[in-house]
């Protein structure tokens, strides 16, 4: 049997196959490579000397996916394809509905017709909203995500939580990450944004290795200890082995399940600033600039129901998130491109 990673080829999902690959797992991945770059799967072949296949294609081909399930023996299908650059969405709210909600209809559809019904679903912290009080757990209700992205994974949220209602053979995850950081601590594989980054710590990254001036702190008057927004920030390869824990309780019991994954700590930017510097040994020059529309003072997780029912807990600390991220940094100035 085979697992179906689509968008695979991207920052989560190459950490993803490659820890796949290492559990001696058989992957098939597919991704468009829209925002992503091939380079990053042959270099998690290399890291662990093992294949995987991979099909170009987008998740809205429905034939290419019907092809895709008769020619593969799927078991679970890991689904990290998606838009994710929130001014874009707010730009063209069509294209990511299109993208992120009629794909994931798509594959939906095209699982079903297969026969194949375990599912993990890439969603995001962004689906609670402004939430008053800290840390965030499950059994709060989503609230008012702030753009279409947001948006776009609360519609999918709701969808998958039809679909099992309606053929209790479906075993669903989604999966709400807080915020993703950090690398494989080879430094061969990383996130590797296409334009200017909108996330905080691959910002940082480009401005202490020289790409980029000086980073713009979004806001110092939020009611935070130091002014600044508070996030929780998770290293990448913790949020993968919440996959595997996932993947594992959706095969002994179908249903739905809905898991944080967050570290449970919170860090304001100048916390962000000052740990990227200490593990980078440069300086991170900043100046205040005003609020960035959308953002919310501070967010952070409950993660004790993923730790009670999946046995998941993020081990890798903020020292780790930032050294790594800085290997994958120096090895790769320019990404992928280097
Ligand atoms: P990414 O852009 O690096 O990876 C997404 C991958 O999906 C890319 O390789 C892209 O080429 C591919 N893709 C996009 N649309 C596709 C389509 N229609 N058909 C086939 N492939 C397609 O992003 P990431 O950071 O790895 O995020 C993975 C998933 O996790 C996304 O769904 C994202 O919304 C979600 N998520 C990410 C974060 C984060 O901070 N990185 C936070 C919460 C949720
Ligand atoms: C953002 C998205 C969110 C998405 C998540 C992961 C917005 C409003 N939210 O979350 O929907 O799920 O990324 O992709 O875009 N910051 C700066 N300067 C910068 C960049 C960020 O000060 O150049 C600050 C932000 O104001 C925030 C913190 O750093 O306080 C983290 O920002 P970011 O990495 O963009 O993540 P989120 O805003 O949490």
């Amino acid at each position: 049997m085979s697992i179906l990673v689509t968008g695979g080829a991207g920052y989560i999902g190459s950490h993803m196959v490659l820890s796949l690959l290492e559990h001696d797992h058989d992957v098939v991945v597919l991704d468009s490579l829209v925002n992503s770059s091939l380079e990053a799967l042959r270099r998690v072949e290399s890291i662990t000397g093992k294949s995987l296949r991979f099909i170009e294609g987008d998740i809205r081909d429905r034939e290419l996916l019907d092809r895709l399930f008769a020619e593969h023996n799927i078991s679970d299908v890991l689904h990290f394809a998606g838009l994710k650059a929130v001014g874009k969405s707010v730009e063209q709210p069509l294209h990511y509905f299109d993208n992120n909600v009629s794909g994931t209809l798509a594959l939906c559809q095209a699982m079903e017709a297969a026969g194949v019904r375990r599912l993990v679903f890439s969603s995001s912290a962004t689906v609670y909203g402004e939430v008053g009080t800290m840390p965030i757990h499950e059994g709060l209700p989503t609230g008012t995500p702030t753009n279409p992205y947001g948006r776009s994974k609360l519609m999918v949220e709701e969808v998958l939580k039809d679909l099992v209602k309606s053929d209790s053979r479906w075993s669903i995850a989604l999966l709400r990450y807080f915020n993703p950081v950090g690398a494989h601590e080879s430094g061969l594989i990383g996130e590797d944004p296409n334009d200017i980054p909108n996330n905080l710590v691959p910002f940082i990254s480009q401005v202490a290795i020289g790409r980029r001036e000086v980073l713009s702190v979004y806001g110092n008057d939020y009611p935070t200890p130091d002014g600044t927004g508070v996030r929780d920030y998770i290293h990448v390869s913790d949020l993968v082995d919440g996959h595997l824990c996932a993947m594992q309780a959706i095969a002994r019991q179908p249903g739905i399940g809905i898991w944080n994954l967050g570290t449970g700590q919170g860090y304001s930017v100048l916390n962000m600033i000052q740990a990227f510097e200490e593990a980078s040994g440069r300086d991170v020059p900043y100046n205040i600039a005003l609020r960035r529309d959308g953002d919310i003072p501070e967010c952070w997780a409950d993660p004790s129901k993923a730790e009670r029912e999946l046995g998941w807990k993020a081990k890798r600390n903020l020292d780790a998130m930032m050294h790594d991220t800085w290997r994958w940094q120096v090895n790769n100035p320019e990404g992928y491109r280097s």
